[in-house]
């Protein structure tokens, strides 16, 4: 069994198993050229022999313990029915959707249909390598994009609209939930091993809402998973979520918390069960500057996650101008530590 897997069987590790969220895609050469072959990027999300050709990309380049699947966090919203492009340089643009109105504009109707690419690639890159990791956006996460439009400093009008409209919200979180569910547990059959819900955005979150808008619905889609699968790894990232990845971690039934370069790893460590996995946390621009300060930082992480099982990786995505040779000498690092 793999060692990334076997870790969620409660096997532990000198060297801990490594991936990088975004590691497909941006910072790969060998990605560009395969991108180049479709008109958009939903375009190659959907073509299952390229996006699984992207999946592996990583992982014969670096040797990584985990996969993760080629796609995008947004085929949810596509797939509900709010169109989703993405112009160079320029991230995500949705159409305009309207709270009140959201249950005349989005349906189920083609959710699977189109969908069934994202299975088929992960039933072709099963056939080459394993482990893979599925993944979501987290309700929150996903409403913010929706309601905004695009991805902005403050999504200031989603979250505007989030207070005026409180009651529509929660109604609009709880459907964004049984979605993600649908689409995960869809995942999983298809022959995902493991998933890792993207809370993004989490740190946008006010205190006061954390409960309502980000642990009950996460807790929602975790046991919509483990009715299923009871033993599906299943890793949390909610991105930002501040001393409240306490609770995040306690409360809402995941095996892993990713974690932020923010959080302090003793503090987390002490105070998160011990039971449960830690993921990352180097700072995505000490991989960029690579030499001494990516050795301390690994160095500094695997001290603070001492005595517990954890999985490297970086506290937020692999930025696009990471040089290739600093996830090498990432992974050298890594497998050299004792
Ligand atoms: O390697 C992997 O992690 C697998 C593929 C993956 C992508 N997006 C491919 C992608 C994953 C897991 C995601 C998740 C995702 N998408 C998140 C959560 C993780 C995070 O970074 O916080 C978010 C917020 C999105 C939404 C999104 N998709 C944005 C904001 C953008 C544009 C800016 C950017 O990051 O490039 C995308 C586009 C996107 N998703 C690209 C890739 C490879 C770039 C498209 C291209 O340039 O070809």
């Amino acid at each position: 069994m793999s060692k990334f897997l076997a870790l969620f069987e409660g096997d532990t590790f000198q060297s801990p198993p490594l991936w990088f969220m975004r590691q497909a895609g941006r910072s790969l050469p060998e990605y560009r050229e395969v991108r180049k072959k479709c008109t958009t990027f939903l375009d190659l999300c959907y073509s299952p022999e390229l996006a699984a050709k992207v999946t592996l990309q990583p992982i014969d380049r670096f040797g990584f313990d985990a996969a993760i699947l080629f796609s995008d966090i947004l085929v949810i919203p596509d797939a509900l029915g709010q169109h989703v492009s993405f112009e160079d340089g320029k991230g995500p643009r949705l159409s305009p959707l309207s709270l009140s109105s959201f249950q005349r504009t989005l349906s189920f109707s083609h959710f699977f249909e189109k969908l069934a690419p994202v299975y088929e690639t992960i039933r072709l890159v099963k056939a080459k390598t394993s482990p893979l990791i599925g993944f979501s956006g987290s309700p929150w996460t996903l409403a913010l994009y929706m309601l905004e439009g695009e991805g902005t400093r403050d999504f200031g009008k989603a979250k505007q609209v989030a207070f005026s409209e409180e009651a529509t919200f929660s109604t609009f979180l709880t459907f964004l939930t049984e979605a993600i569910s649908l689409h995960l547990i869809e995942q999983v059959r298809a022959g995902a091993d493991a998933i890792q819900l993207f809370d993004s955005w989490a740190g946008h979150c006010p205190a006061a809402y954390v409960q309502k808008w980000i642990l009950e619905p996460t807790k929602a889609i975790v046991t919509a998973l483990r009715k299923e699968f009871p033993t599906l790894p299943l890793i949390g990232f909610p991105k930002g979520i501040g001393a409240n990845i306490l609770s995040y971690g306690r409360d809402v039934g995941v095996s892993a918390v990713s974690l932020d370069a923010g959080v302090p790893l003793g503090w987390a460590s002490e105070n998160l069960p011990k039971s449960l996995i830690l993921q990352g946390n180097l700072d995505p621009l000490v991989l960029v500057a690579g030499g001494e300060p990516l050795k301390r930082g690994i160095e500094s992480i695997h001290q603070g996650m001492k005595g517990r099982p954890y999985i490297f990786n970086l506290g937020h995505g692999v930025l696009p101008q990471t040089p290739l040779t600093h996830l090498e000498e990432c992974v050298k690092l890594v497998r050299a530590l004792a």
